[in-house]
């Protein structure tokens, strides 16, 4: 499969890394990008093809991936529709920008039945990405059998029903990654006031967190059921988990996560 890239920055990169692991072709990867430096980094750092002419993406590809700036995706598909409204039939657009809708695409290219919008998030970089896909209802089942194994490239990916899901996806993924780093920071902190010297109080800190994360990403329990094992009653767990619940954990979170959500639908650029 040839697939285009429209846009070869951060996100674009994170995506053909990890399409080139999965032992993807990398003269069957196209990226477009205006600027000859970052066509020639892309070049260096992944010997695929380059173009600075966001069209090439039209002729080249069976599936165009959408990765510039939100503000920027309504000029890249004016760029592109002439030449899939030439063609029998559309390619396959795959839309990575935040906040940017099906339908502004799907009108912006002749009202094509062949986009799908997706919402990866940071760890992507690293193979470890969650990605929110969206499409309508008439999307065909290979077009959406496509998107998934390429976001599955450089992650994990969850279909939504209602596009309107999206902003919870990046209040729940796309936020995430940070909320995770500030407790880490604050349980570091803790144990340093503690009297831990600080390299043994990282160290602590991030070896417990990947242990508990792989002991929840491969048990069959929930989340609720692995914290009640490994609190004892009386015991030093159920102490600090009293000290979270006094201090309103669950609401503190929630209000978090809506504060994300209402700024994702802010930034929405319909
Ligand atoms: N970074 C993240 O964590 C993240 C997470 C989820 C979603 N996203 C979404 O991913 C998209 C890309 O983000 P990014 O972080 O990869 O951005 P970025 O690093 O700024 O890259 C943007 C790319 O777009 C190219 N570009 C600009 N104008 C163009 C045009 N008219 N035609 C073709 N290419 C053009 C730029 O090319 P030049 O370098 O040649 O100027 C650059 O390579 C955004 O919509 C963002 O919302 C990002």
């Amino acid at each position: 499969m040839r697939i285009a890239f429209i846009g070869g920055g951060n996100m674009a990169k994170a995506i053909i890394a990890g399409l080139l692991k999965h032992g993807h072709n990398g003269q069957n990867i196209l990226v477009c990008a205006p600027t000859q430096a970052t066509r020639n980094g892309i070049v260096d750092q992944f010997n695929v093809r380059v173009h600075q002419d966001n069209s090439a993406a039209v002729a080249f590809a069976d599936v165009i991936i959408i990765a510039v700036k939100p503000f920027v995706v309504p000029l890249v598909c004016e760029d592109i529709a002439p030449m899939m409204s030439a063609l029998s039939e559309d390619k396959l657009v795959i839309s990575i920008a935040a906040g940017v809708k099906h339908a502004t695409i799907s009108k912006k290219l002749g009202h094509s039945n062949r986009v799908i919008c997706s919402m990866p998030n940071l760890p992507t970089a690293i193979g470890k990405g969650l990605t929110g896909m969206y499409t309508a209802t008439q999307t065909d089942e290979l077009d959406i059998k496509i998107a998934d194994a390429l976001m599955n490239a450089v992650g994990d990916t969850v279909w939504l029903k209602d596009e309107k899901q999206m902003s919870t996806i990046v209040a729940t993924a796309g936020s995430s990654p940070a909320y995770f780093f500030l407790f880490l920071e604050a349980m570091e902190k803790a144990a340093i006031n503690q009297g831990l010297p600080k390299q043994t109080a990282t160290k602590a800190v991030l070896q417990s967190a990947m242990g508990a994360i792989s002991m929840a990403a491969s048990s069959q329990l929930d989340f609720a059921s692995l914290r009640r094992q490994v609190t004892s009653p009386k015991g030093t767990t159920e102490q600090a988990i009293l000290a979270f619940q006094h201090g309103e954990l669950d609401e503190l979170v929630a209000n978090a996560m809506d504060s994300a959500a209402d700024r994702a639908r802010e930034l929405s650029l319909g």
